[in-house]
């Protein structure tokens, strides 16, 4: 199969520039000056107008997670045909090593809900509820088999949480294996004793979980999975980042040359604690917060400005999502009366593209930083690059070809996240992907799922280790 994307700007981490990028065998086979006239072509795709950018690499995602009672309610299909609607041509997931059970299990669980079901390619991090001999030793067989990261949880005591000395225990055993420990450093206990304090005092609405987990509990924690990172010698990754004190304390890190690096989320970037508050004018009153209840909680508004910062200036690396979708009905519906029993999490796997393009319209980064931060950047920590993430000779062929004149107006009535609400519900974008190829093979075109096979047509990725 031959493809030829003529006349549209290639942008990369990089480089902007123009090149019709000819596809063969599912690989970028070459870049061709514009016009090139080529023969025996099997599709040509017109980006007059557009950018040719890599497909979106997602490496937060939660399909199928069970959390709070309940299940996230997008699966492996409908979760990664969201994602390629929206120009993510990759996942990459959490499998979970439950306690008292070996990460093979939970590897082989992962599988079983991956396997024959997902639209994109797709890789798996390893969440540790443990650190014990057998699990140290369960992650060299992780790593040989490509799931090359570990999350560990300072938060959720009696779920998933770790103490310090678990968590060095997996940095030193992730250092000697070539492999990245990602933390979740929000300090749990003390947060728990606010939610039991808040909810003896009748605090039963949705902002109280922010009101219960406050900024100094992320930065505190994360300045602590700095030092124990730094003590063990390894290089870290702190996931969901969301404020700006515990961003400084990664920069301090960074400043003085360690290895450290962070994601946030579009949720930290364009929602805050207002949205926890509800709509009190409104015919779901508070309650509506619910649909915003993820963990780190949402922040007071002025924090936006400085996570921005921080990606415009490479001190966070990464946009992911931590998609975790929860139905109002049903799902959500559990904390009602309770908000610590809400399940913790946003869906976000389709409406990331979108939303972060707002940031290159409105000039807070430049449109190769989005492509190194959508897609570039997380391939190359997570041992994915360059097979994924750029626009080059010999690179899967993960393409969106991106209109950045086309409106679009997001709602979950037309969005493909199976979940009955969005955080951003009408809000406009302009930008969006008119073709979203996945190895070659084109998958999504104007909205609209054009290739034969859908279920199952992703393939599992073994990454490499650690590599930067
Ligand atoms: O609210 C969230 N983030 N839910 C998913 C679990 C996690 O901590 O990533
Ligand atoms: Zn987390
Ligand atoms: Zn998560």
């Amino acid at each position: 199969m031959r493809t030829l994307i003529k006349d549209g700007t290639c942008v990369t981490a990089s480089d902007t520039f123009a090149a019709d990028v000819l596809i063969e065998n599912g690989k970028i086979a070459a870049l061709l000056a514009p016009g090139t006239q080529l023969v025996a072509l099997d599709r040509t795709i017109d980006a007059r107008g557009m950018y040719v950018m890599p497909g979106g690499i997602d490496a937060h995602t939660h399909m199928e997670l069970p959390f709070g009672g309940t299940t996230a309610s997008d699966d492996f299909h409908t979760g990664t045909v969201a994602a390629a609607h929206g120009g993510t041509t990759t996942i990459v997931d959490f499998a979970i090593q439950s306690k008292g059970s070996s990460m093979r299990a939970g590897l082989d669980a992962w599988h079983a809900k991956a396997e024959g079901k997902a639209a994109i390619d797709y890789g798996f991090h390893m969440i540790m509820t443990e650190a014990n001999p057998s699990t140290l030793e369960d992650m060299a067989a992780m790593v040989r088999e490509g799931v090359t990261s570990f999350k560990m949880f300072m938060a959720y005591p009696g779920v998933f949480l770790v103490d310090d000395q678990q968590i060095f225990r997996a940095m030193l055993r992730a250092g000697e294996l070539g492999a990245l420990i990602t933390m979740h450093a929000e300090i749990g206990l003390p947060i728990d004793v606010l939610v039991q304090r808040a909810l003896a005092q009748g605090h039963t609405a949705p902002v109280y979980h922010a009101l219960t987990r406050p900024e100094i509990a992320e930065a505190t924690g994360t300045e602590r999975a700095l030092a124990l990172a730094e003590m063990a010698k390894v290089p870290v990754y702190m996931v969901h980042l969301s404020a700006q004190r515990a961003l400084e304390r990664v920069m301090e890190a960074r400043d003085r040359g360690l290895p450290a690096f962070a994601e946030t989320c579009p949720q930290y970037l364009f929602c805050s604690e207002d949205d926890l508050r509800g709509d009190p004018s409104g015919p779901d009153g508070e309650w509506k917060g619910a649909g915003y209840v993820c963990t780190p909680p949402l922040r007071p508004r002025h924090h936006h400005d400085h996570l921005w910062r921080g990606l415009a200036n490479y001190d966070l690396q990464v946009v992911a999502t931590d998609h975790c979708p929860f139905c109002m009905k049903d799902q959500k519906e559990l904390g009602r009366g309770d908000f610590s029993k809400i399940p913790n999490g946003m869906p976000g796997v389709e409406t990331r593209l979108y939303l972060l393009w707002e940031g290159v319209r409105d000039k807070r980064i430049s449109i190769n930083r989005f492509v190194e931060i959508v897609a570039t950047a997380p391939a190359k920590i997570f041992g994915l690059y360059p097979k994924k993430g750029t626009i080059a000779v010999g690179a899967d062929a993960d393409v969106v070809v991106w209109d950045p004149e086309r409106e679009y107006t997001l709602s979950h009535k037309t969005l493909h996240m199976r979940v009955d609400y969005s955080p951003f519900e009408g809000r406009k974008v302009i930008g969006a992907p008119a073709a979203v190829l996945s190895r070659g093979e084109l998958i999504v075109e104007r909205d609209q799922w054009v290739a034969g096979k859908k279920q199952g047509r992703g393939q599992f990725l073994r990454r490499g280790t650690f590599n930067l």
